[in-house]
């Protein structure tokens, strides 16, 4: 598969259950860090490395989704009207000339691996990647998506995103065994789902960022359910490591997982103080806070 991915997809029907009440209404997708919505994060990210054709896996509750990336006419003529130049490139530029988006329905949330068989339709017999919004992924060089369709297109496999785990939490990820293993990447001879600490077999754990050959969608269609009752994207990439080369690979950039309370607290401080104008105030409100409330470093 050694040419460049063009299509990505964003599986963004999952419930939610964590951000409860906020997701009752509002999309996890669409919680903001700063101005801008998790799922743009993910969406710049796919376009940077190449993407011009973006597939959402939605359900019927996230209208939310569909309209953001919708035309605003009526916004764009106020906004042109008022002389808001700026924030009217801003919403023109949600998604950039000759890129597309494409809403597939996942009438059940059954899993992310089912979720991912709902966008086969779209991308046919190309490799392709998967981003989860919820991931994000800060770097100040190329984004984690573009690292990896490179490996990818040198490499013919498909890469999947991986970092270190502390021992205890790998029952929260897709955790890989690898050989080989150089600087950053190596080739991953099995993979199983949220494995208890003891039964683990390393400490390396799949976040949010996949690129994968199509063969993946024969075999997510014979995937049952596996762990939690879902069909899982874990297995069907089980299946596919027998039969072709799979990549674990060590992005470059901080992770931040904003589908958990404190990730996203998180991902909004370092977004905040890397901002080129809210840096230096953000700073301060922080210190203030830490101040005014007493917290203490624990260590
Ligand atoms: P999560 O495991 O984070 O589940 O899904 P969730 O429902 O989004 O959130 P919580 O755990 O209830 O708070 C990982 C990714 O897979 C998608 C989700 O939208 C998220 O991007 N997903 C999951 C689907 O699209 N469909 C599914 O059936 C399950």
């Amino acid at each position: 598969m050694n040419h460049r991915i063009r299509k990505a997809v964003f599986p963004v029907a999952g419930l939610g259950t964590r951000f409860l009440p906020a997701t009752k209404t509002v999309p996890k997708e669409m919680l903001p860090i700063i101005d801008r919505p998790l799922i743009q994060y993910a969406v710049d990210e796919a376009i940077e490395a190449g993407c011009d054709t973006l597939v959402f896996v939605t359900n019927r509750y996230k209208h939310a989704v569909a309209d953001y990336f919708d035309k605003a006419y009526e916004l764009e003529q106020k906004l042109e009207q008022a002389g808001k130049l700026e924030q009217l490139e801003l919403i023109r530029n949600v998604l950039p000339k000759g890129v597309r988006a494409v809403f597939v329905t996942q009438a059940e949330a059954l899993g992310l691996g089912h979720a991912v068989l709902c966008a086969k339709p779209v991308i046919g017999d190309e490799p392709f990647a998967v981003l989860l919004p919820d991931d994000v992924i800060w770097n100040r060089g190329p984004g984690a998506l573009s690292q990896m369709a490179d490996v990818a297109e040198r490499s013919g496999a498909s890469v999947l995103a991986t970092q270190s785990v502390s021992r205890e939490k790998t029952s929260s990820y897709g955790i890989v065994a690898v050989e080989s293993f150089d600087e950053r990447q190596g080739r991953v001879t099995s993979i199983v789902e949220k494995p208890a600490p003891e039964e683990a077999p390393s400490t390396l754990a799949v976040v949010g960022r996949y690129v994968l050959s199509p063969r993946i969608f024969p075999l997510l269609e014979a995937t049952r359910p596996g762990a939690g009752g879902e069909i899982q994207l874990t297995d069907a990439i089980s299946a596919l490591l027998t039969e072709q080369e799979v990549l674990a690979y060590r992005f470059r950039g901080t992770r931040f997982d904003c589908g958990t309370h404190l990730g996203l607290i998180e991902a909004t401080i370092r977004y905040a103080l890397d901002h080129e104008k809210l840096s230096e105030a953000a700073s301060r409100l922080m210190q203030n806070a830490l101040d005014e409330l007493g917290v203490v470093d624990a260590d």
